[in-house]
C-alpha cells in the first residue's frame, strides 16, 4: 500500500516537472523568437556623402556599432528599436553608386533615403530650404555633336545620355531620353507628413539633377531647369537611385538648399545639419507607417 503510494506521488513529480521544462521552454523560445525577429527586420539605409552630412544623424542612433568597407563608413545602431543604417558614402556619383550597392549586399535594406546639401536652379527657392526628389535625373551624360577640328564646342547641344538605355551604344533615339527615376511615394508621404516640423524654411518637392560637377554658370543652370526641370542639384541622388531601382529597393532623396546661385544664396554647409534633424523625423514617420 505504502510502496503504491509512493510511485504515484513519484509519477505526479515527475509530470509536474515535465509540465514544467515544457511550459518555460515554450516561454524562452518564444522570447528569442521575438528577438530574432527584431534583429531581422531589415534596416532604413540613410546615406550621406560628407562627414557634416551625417555626423549629426549617427549621433542620434541607439547602440551604434561602426563598420567599414573600402572608404565607406557604415553606423548600424536603431531608432524607435527599428534597425537603421546610416552610410558616409563619400562624394560624387560612383563613391555613391559603389557604397549604395554595397550597402544592400551588406545589410539588405527595406528603403533608402539619401540625404544632404545641394545647390537651387529654382529662384523662388533660398538656402535652407528643402527639396524632396520627386524625381532624380542624371545631369552628367551627355553625347556631344559632331563637330570638326576648330568648330569649336556648344554644350547646349548636346544630348542626353541614357546609360541605362538597352539598345545600341548611344546612337539610337532611345539612348537620348532623358531618365527619371521616381521617388517612392511611401517615403514622399512620409516626408511630407512631417514637413511642419522643419522650421528653418520650406519643404517642397521637386526634381533633383545629380552629376560629378558643381555648376556655377547661371545660363547653364537655367538650361537644365528649363530642359530637365531640375529643382536643385548635387553630386549622388540619381547614382544611388539607379542601385535602388536595380536591387527594387523604395528610394527618396531629400537635400537641403546651402546654395543657390540664381537669386545670389551664398554657401552655408550648416545647413546640413537641420536637415538631418529633419530626415530622423522622415524616418521615425516612415518606420511608424511600416510597422501598422
Ligand atoms: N552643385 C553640386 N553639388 C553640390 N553640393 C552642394 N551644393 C552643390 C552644388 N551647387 C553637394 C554635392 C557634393 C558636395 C560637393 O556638396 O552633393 O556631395
Amino acid at each position: 500500500m505504502k510502496n503504491k503510494k509512493l510511485k504515484i506521488y513519484s509519477y505526479l513529480a515527475l509530470i509536474t516537472i515535465l509540465l514544467l521544462s515544457i511550459l518555460s521552454g515554450c516561454g524562452s523560445s518564444s522570447q528569442s523568437k521575438t528577438v530574432t525577429k527584431e534583429k531581422t527586420k531589415k534596416p532604413i539605409l540613410i546615406e550621406g556623402a560628407m562627414p557634416i552630412e551625417v555626423k549629426d544623424f549617427s549621433k542620434k542612433l541607439k547602440n551604434v556599432k561602426e563598420e567599414k568597407s573600402g572608404t565607406f563608413v557604415f553606423y548600424k545602431g536603431t531608432i524607435d528599436n527599428y534597425p537603421v543604417v546610416i552610410a558616409k558614402t563619400g562624394k560624387g556619383m560612383e563613391n555613391a553608386a559603389a557604397a549604395t550597392a554595397v550597402a544592400i549586399e551588406k545589410y539588405h535594406p527595406k528603403a533608402i533615403i539619401n540625404q544632404g546639401t545641394a545647390g537651387g536652379h529654382d529662384p523662388k527657392l533660398h538656402v535652407s530650404d528643402i527639396v524632396l526628389g520627386k524625381r532624380t535625373v542624371n545631369i552628367g551624360s551627355f553625347k556631344t555633336e559632331d563637330k570638326g577640328k576648330n568648330q569649336g564646342i556648344d554644350p547646349k547641344q548636346w544630348k542626353p545620355m541614357d546609360l541605362m538605355a538597352s539598345e545600341g551604344s548611344g546612337s539610337s533615339s532611345k539612348s537620348e531620353n532623358i531618365r527619371y527615376y521616381e521617388g517612392d511615394k511611401g517615403l514622399l508621404s512620409a516626408a511630407n507628413s512631417v514637413k511642419d516640423k522643419y522650421t528653418k524654411g520650406n519643404v517642397v518637392e521637386g526634381t533633383i539633377g545629380s552629376g560629378d560637377i558643381w555648376d556655377n554658370e547661371i545660363d547653364r543652370i537655367k538650361w537644365f531647369h528649363d530642359k530637365y526641370g531640375t529643382t536643385a542639384e548635387e553630386m549622388e541622388g540619381f547614382a544611388e537611385a539607379q542601385m535602388a531601382n536595380a536591387y527594387n529597393i523604395p528610394f527618396l532623396d531629400i537635400r537641403v538648399l546651402s546654395n543657390n546661385k540664381t537669386n545670389g544664396g551664398k554657401y552655408n554647409p550648416n545647413t546640413a545639419v537641420p536637415c538631418q534633424d529633419y530626415v530622423y523625423d522622415v524616418v521615425e514617420k516612415y518606420i511608424s507607417d511600416v510597422k501598422k
